[in-house]
């Protein structure tokens, strides 16, 4: 994506203090609410990229479905456009289900089996696989690209099919605060054309990263790319990791706040794929996009985000969603690389 120029500015950093200082305040939350308005009528009429067509059913999602949610400490939810229809989440899941087996089985589980290195290639890529195997020797990938994403899957736990998928989607309701459910049009469609994917499971069943049936494996990984989620939910679901853990609409602690960070490290990893470095050059969030055209982003302790806009550029990346959310966390100061700039008291007089 060609990103603006950057234009932090004094007011940026002076809006960012007010925002992250009172998110329970009529003040910040118009601050907030005038950002989404914004971003939201720039890019409502932006004719650029194209539905993902590889799965056919996705082909057929209206190109103009376009919805921003932003959800701040206190639970409040600020929108704009369609934040009712559902999309499939795709590999939005694919964080989700990692969270579920770090909190279950702590994180060097996924970073002793899996990686949490950038691959640099395609989500879908089996040269990269090839290339931990065979030149750098274990597990130099990460739960974000497919190879990973279907490994994550199998590692959680359960003495059937069904008991593994209810962990699964009892760990997305949680982070999202409802019942979700899969989109089976979806899920029918994706099952009778991944045969890569199914390729990619096998291939990690053939060098030890998946140790279960790498059918079985496959199969709920593409089950939980189909469930159906809107901007509000999967805003919730940012929200949560942006809160340490706690959903902040329904107050439940969804996994251990020391696990987030972890969460997060691998999303500003590999979040968007090839495009992941450009897209934290540039906002500094973690996030992750998915092929239904949907990106979250979480602001640390300030708010989670996400736009669902189903067209999408080169490297598979919802387009107006990136320039969305790159706009709104600008103006509400969202990236945590960026402090506001303090007057330096001479040192050893500070506090006296
Ligand atoms: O496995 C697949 O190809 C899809 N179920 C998910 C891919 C995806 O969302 C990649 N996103 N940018």
């Amino acid at each position: 994506m060609g990103y603006p120029r950057m234009r932090r500015s004094v007011l940026s950093v002076a809006v960012a203090g007010v925002v992250s200082a009172l998110s329970l305040t009529v003040g910040a939350q118009t601050t907030a609410q005038n950002a989404v308005n914004a971003a939201y009528t720039k890019y409502r009429n932006l004719q650029e990229g194209k539905n993902a067509d590889y799965i056919p059913a996705l082909a057929k999602v209206d190109p103009n479905l376009y919805g921003i949610a932003l959800v701040t400490a206190d639970g409040k939810v600020i929108t704009a456009g369609d934040v009712k229809s559902e999309v499939s989440i795709q590999s939005i899941s694919k964080v989700f289900t990692m969270a579920r087996v770090i909190e279950d089985q702590g994180p060097a589980a996924i970073e002793n089996r899996i990686g949490v290195d950038a691959t640099g290639m395609r989500f879908n890529s089996i040269v990269s696989v090839e290339l931990a195997q065979k030149v750098l020797g274990g597990p130099e990938l990460n739960p974000l690209v497919n190879p990973g994403a279907i490994t994550t899957t199998s590692m959680v736990q359960g003495a059937t099919s069904d008991e593994v998928w209810r962990k699964i989607l009892g760990t997305y309701n949680d982070f999202a605060g409802r019942q979700l459910s899969v989109l089976n049009d979806v899920y029918k469609s994706e099952s009778d054309t991944n045969q890569r994917n199914q390729a990619i499971g096998m291939l990690m069943h053939a060098y030890g990263f998946i140790k279960s049936n790498p059918a079985q494996a496959t199969d709920l990984y593409t089950r939980q790319c189909s469930v159906g989620v809107n901007a509000r939910d999967l805003a919730v679901m940012a929200a949560t990791l942006a809160f340490g853990g706690r959903n902040p609409v329904t107050g439940k602690q969804v996994i251990k706040a020391e696990y987030v960070p972890n969460v997060l490290a691998v999303m500003a990893t590999a979040g968007l794929y090839d495009d992941s470095g450009k897209w934290l050059y540039h906002t500094g969030l973690p996030a992750k996009s998915g092929v239904g055209g949907g990106i979250i982003a979480v602001s640390p302790g300030k708010f989670g985000i996400a736009v669902i806009s189903p067209p999408l550029d080169e490297a598979g990346n919802s387009v107006r969603a990136q320039r969305a959310i790159t706009d709104i966390s600008e103006t509400l100061g969202g990236n945590p690389y960026v402090v506001p700039v303090r007057t330096a008291s001479p040192v050893g007089t500070s506090g006296r």
